[in-house]
This record gives structure tokens, sequence and C-alpha cells, in this order.
């Protein structure tokens, strides 16, 4: 009777061996070792075994039964390890190179770069500050009054209600929040002035998007305080940068204009040829002006003493005026269609 379990044992493990997929391995295990499998079969067996050979018996069926469970886990196992049958991966192939684009930086990215590299060429270092500000940085210290219609909620992204929080946070309007953060940083650590930096980055306010309007932009913002500065500092700088970015001919133009935090304060226009073969064109590139006393004093600087310029460019509209782009969306739509052109 022995015998015939030997033989089971050795059919089932030469079976075991051949099954190579999860299938066969299934097929392998309903066989033998289900609940109407041959080893379950093999023992039930045991009622036609002559009454002394019942105990041996039973102790090789039990000894088959686990040496043929185990053999099955063990070949599970070792197929799980190999993975799935079917094409394999060759991760050391060459890949299909023709398929992917050749990437490059944002038309924005590129500007504003260029931007810090040639305002960094005439010794401005660039400044960071948060684009979530609080009132007190976007609007008090920068000479805006708490009555000033700049500061209605209609016309920012206040995070706190202005009407009952006494510091509101905001997302910034302008990075002119920079010039407070980089002025009190100076004296409290006591590195500065002189100051002289250039500040980019994202502004947000609740204005309807259209070709030019868009309710996050960027901006690039340059301060310099120093003794003895003075509007002929401001003009030339500005001239000097137009000239190396726009080129030799570029010309510029200041027109008296207004902001709380500037005194004098202009606009500034750039004489520019947005294509080689159309004639040089004047474009508004953002404001400018003299520092207010006042805000140098909200930064603990005595006006008697130190003095400087600031400016605020529009990065888009930079962009969109040296590379002939009509529409600012067009800038955050991220069709390539549009981006591979630039
Ligand atoms: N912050 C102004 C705006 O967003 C732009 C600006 C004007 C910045 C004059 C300046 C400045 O630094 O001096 O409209």
């Amino acid at each position: 009777m022995t015998t015939d379990l030997e033989q089971l044992e050795a059919q089932a493990l030469a079976d075991l061996s051949s099954a190579d997929d999860a299938a066969s391995l299934e097929t392998w295990r309903v066989k033998y070792i289900g609940s109407k499998g041959l080893v379950k079969g093999a023992m039930a067996g045991m009622k036609d075994v002559p009454k002394e050979q019942k105990p041996a018996f039973g102790k090789r069926a039990n000894e088959i039964k686990k040496s043929v469970e185990a053999a099955f886990e063990a070949r599970q196992g070792a197929l799980a390890d190999v993975g799935p049958a079917g094409p394999k991966l060759d991760v050391t192939e060459p890949g299909v190179a023709e398929s992917f684009g050749v990437g490059r930086r944002h038309i924005l990215t590129r500007v504003r770069d260029e931007l810090v590299g040639v305002f960094g060429r005439m010794g401005f270092e660039v400044a960071e500050g948060p684009e979530l500000e609080d009132d007190e940085h976007n609007f008090i210290k920068l000479n805006i009054p708490p009555e000033h219609p700049a500061r209605d909620p209609i016309d920012n992204f206040y995070v706190d209600d202005p009407a009952t929080t006494t510091t509101p946070r905001m997302l910034r309007s302008q990075t002119s929040t920079v010039q407070i953060r980089v002025m009190e940083d100076a004296v409290a650590k006591g590195w500065g002035p002189p100051i002289k930096v250039i500040a980019p980055g994202r502004v947000y306010r609740p204005d309807t998007v259209d070709a030019t309007h868009s309710f996050m932009f960027h901006q690039i913002e340059g301060l310099c305080i120093d003794r003895g500065v003075t509007m002929v500092d401001l003009k030339t700088t500005l001239l000097q940068f137009a000239r190396a970015y726009f080129g030799a001919d570029a010309e510029i133009r200041l027109r008296p204009s207004f902001f709380p935090f500037t005194e004098p304060s202009a606009e500034l226009d750039m004489k520019i040829s947005l294509r080689p073969d159309e004639p040089p064109k004047w474009i508004e590139i953002g404001g400018c002006g003299m520092v207010d006393p006042a805000v140098l004093e909200a930064c603990k600087l005595d006006p008697e003493e130190w003095g400087g310029f600031a400016f605020g460019f529009g990065i888009e509209r930079i962009a969109m005026g040296r590379y002939g782009i009509p529409d600012i969306r067009w800038l955050f739509e991220n069709d390539l269609r549009f981006l591979e052109q630039l």
C-alpha cells in the first residue's frame, strides 16, 4: 500500500516541476492537494489498509502530504519572483529618443533670468519676499494709508478680513513689499545700506482675465538706497538697462506720475522695436521714482542720511513686448504649440 503513496509523491513532484505559470500551478493544486485531490483521496484509502499496517500508512501519508504542500509553496514563491509570463521588460534597452521633445525653460522664466542677469551686471543682488504678505508690508509701510482706494477688498486677495483683523494677511499685489522686507532686514541685521537689490516674483490682483490682464502676473522690483542718490542715478540705471536688454538704440521716457511710496514718481516707457522689420515704438514698462522719506522712516532709516530710487516693471509686459506676444493668457495656458515657438 505504501508503494502507491511513494508513486503518488514522485508523480506530484514531477508534475509540479513542469508547472511554470500561475494557471498550471493552480491546476496542479486542484489535482493534488485540493479538497478533492489525489493526496486527500490516497489518505481516504486508509480504510482499506489492513489494521496492522494502518499506523505506518498513516504516518507516511502525512509526511507525503506535508512534503508536497511544502514543494507547492516553494514553487509558487519561485514563480512569483520571476514575474508574469509574457514579453519581458529589458531596462537596459536604449530609449526611443525621437518620442521625447527637448524641454526648455518657460518664456517668462527666461525673461526673468535675463532681467536678473542684466541688473546683476549692474551690481543688483536678488532679494525675495513672501507671496503671502500682510497689509503692513503691502500697504502701510509703503505709505499707502488706510483710506487709499488701492486697499479696497474688491481689488485685493485678502486672506483675513481687513474689517476685523489688525494686520490682515493677503496675497501681495505688488513686489514693492520686498523693498520694505529688505530695508527692515538691512537695519535689523546691520548689513546695510547701501542696498542695491532686484526682486522678481509673482503678484496677485482680482482682475478679470482678458488679453492684457491676469489675476496673477510677475513683477521685478528694483531698490537702490545710499547716500546722495539722485534722479540722475535712476534715469541712468534705466537707460543702461534698456540698452543692455533691448539694444543700443533703445530710448527711455519718464512721464510724471504718482505712487504713494515714491516722490517724485514717474511712469517709464521704453522705445523698442518688437521685431527686426518693425520701427521702434513706445511701450509702457512700469513705474519708478525716488523713495519717499515716509517709507525710509517706516523702515527705521534716517531720510536725512539715506535716499534712493525704486522701480517696478511687469515681466509679462516686457516678454510680450520683446517677443511680440499679443495675449497674456498664452503665457499661462501651457499650450505647447505656442511655447515651442519661443
Ligand atoms: N508697485 C507699483 C505697481 O504695482 C509699481 C512701482 C511703481 C514700483 C513705482 C516701484 C515704483 O518701485 O517706484 O503698480
